[in-house]
């Protein structure tokens, strides 16, 4: 077991109000963002991301609400690389306890065509933005989007740029999902180990999961030194979505052993959040999501269901409780065993002889195979079946 100190706090930074709702379809209410962010500070999120205030009347509305509702943690407002932008952002969070300005441009070759900058110009523009951003709040933060296809020298002589004008936090972002976790552990490392002024800021890793990537590539980017994960609940965001909130944050606090860090997240909130963010969305989670998919912590067949019963670390490296559910699920179906379906008969309360219930076991299975799930009422009456039949 490692010991954790307070350089090992990673914090999180929470982007489903903003990343997450760019996701097609993804529109929340005014009502839903005010109740989505107030359970993001309650269960413990360091900041939030509210929205990108520029965008439309109602983000504007949304983050200066959240804003002014905000209690313990940073609220945040996405700004491009312009005064107006930032002005703007500024206007949102100026009333939280805590407010942040995000603002970004893109710096790798393609991105840098769409403002048609040089690499000349678009420093310029970062020392202006950056310094103009600070000179309004504290705590800023800046990000080279598509960092991870950024060219090496351009990416450290911007973030040098970045800090020189006055970012806290400088976020890299892998933002079309393009890097594996090596590269991004070194990206990290290496900006920490090369650019002057990074032992005075934070950097943050902000993942995109095109490839299924995002959850490794966040956890090696802290290993490589990040100290902030940019994530969403149930890893809503565009395309295959962002970093999962609640996979970083089990996987920290999980394998331990293995990493040192530790978030302030109260993860028995998780499942409510989840739920949340899935219904205001109106995107369902799919059943076989790590963490928080409907069989995250369900074991149907009757290996694992017998293993469970005996000892559920045979098959669960996780507790259900520590995600704030009410435990383990050994739904029923025609690869459950025995032992399963005396355990939930007992349940029911119902206790068989061992030659009743192998005859309700046999019945049991021949419903099994024609039905997905075998429910308690179907229970209940091929046990009172056999009854009549007796
Ligand atoms: O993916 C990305 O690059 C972003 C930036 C705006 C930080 O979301
Ligand atoms: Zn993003």
């Amino acid at each position: 077991m490692t010991q954790a100190t307070d350089k090992d706090r990673v914090l999180i930074f929470d982007t489903t109000l903003r990343d997450g709702e760019q996701s097609p379809g993804a529109t929340m209410t005014h009502a839903e963002k005010l109740e989505i962010a107030e359970l993001l500070d309650d269960m413990g999120v360091d900041i939030i991301e509210a929205g990108f205030p520029i965008a439309s009347e109602g983000d504007f509305r949304a983050v200066s609400e959240i804003a002014q509702r905000s209690k313990n943690a940073v609220i945040c407002g996405l700004a491009r690389a312009n005064p107006t932008d930032i002005d703007r952002c500024w206007d949102a969070v100026k009333n939280a306890t805590q407010p942040r300005i995000h603002t970004f441009i893109g710096t790798s070759p393609l991105h840098r065509q769409i403002p048609n900058l040089t690499q000349d110009e678009m420093a310029e523009r970062i020392h202006e933005t950056v310094s103009h951003a600070r000179n309004l709040c504290d705590n800023v933060q800046w990000s080279p989007m598509d960092a991870t296809r950024t060219e090496w020298d351009y990416l450290c002589r911007v973030v040098e740029i970045a800090i020189k004008a006055g970012a806290t936090t400088v976020n890299i972002p892998d933002t079309v999902g393009y890097a594996d976790p090596g590269e991004s552990a070194r990206i990290i490392r290496g900006l920490i180990d090369t650019v002057p002024g990074a032992d005075e800021i934070i950097f943050a890793t902000h993942c995109h999961n095109d490839l299924g990537l995002a959850t490794a590539n966040s956890l090696a980017a802290v290993a490589g030194g990040a100290r902030q994960i940019e994530c969403t609940v149930n890893g809503l965001g565009e395309r295959a979505g962002n970093t999962a909130l609640e996979e970083v944050v089990m996987a920290i606090k999980t394998r331990h052993d293995i990493m040192p860090w530790f978030t302030g997240i109260d993860t028995a909130r998780i499942m409510n959040i989840s739920r949340r963010v899935a219904s205001a969305s109106g995107f369902a989670v799919q059943f076989n999501k790590a963490i928080v998919g409907k069989n995250a912590f369900a074991h149907e067949s009757g290996i694992h269901q017998d293993g469970m019963l005996k000892n559920r670390e045979n098959f669960e490296i996780m507790r259900p409780e520590d995600i704030g559910l009410a435990g383990t699920s050994l739904p029923l179906g025609k690869h459950s065993g025995r032992a399963a379906l005396r355990a939930k008969l007992k349940e029911l309360g119902v206790d068989l002889a061992d030659n009743q219930l192998k005859d309700v076991f046999v019945r049991f299975k021949d419903l099994a195979d024609r039905k997905k799930e075998v429910y308690d009422e179907d229970l209940l009456a091929l046990v009172h079946a056999g009854e009549d039949a007796a």
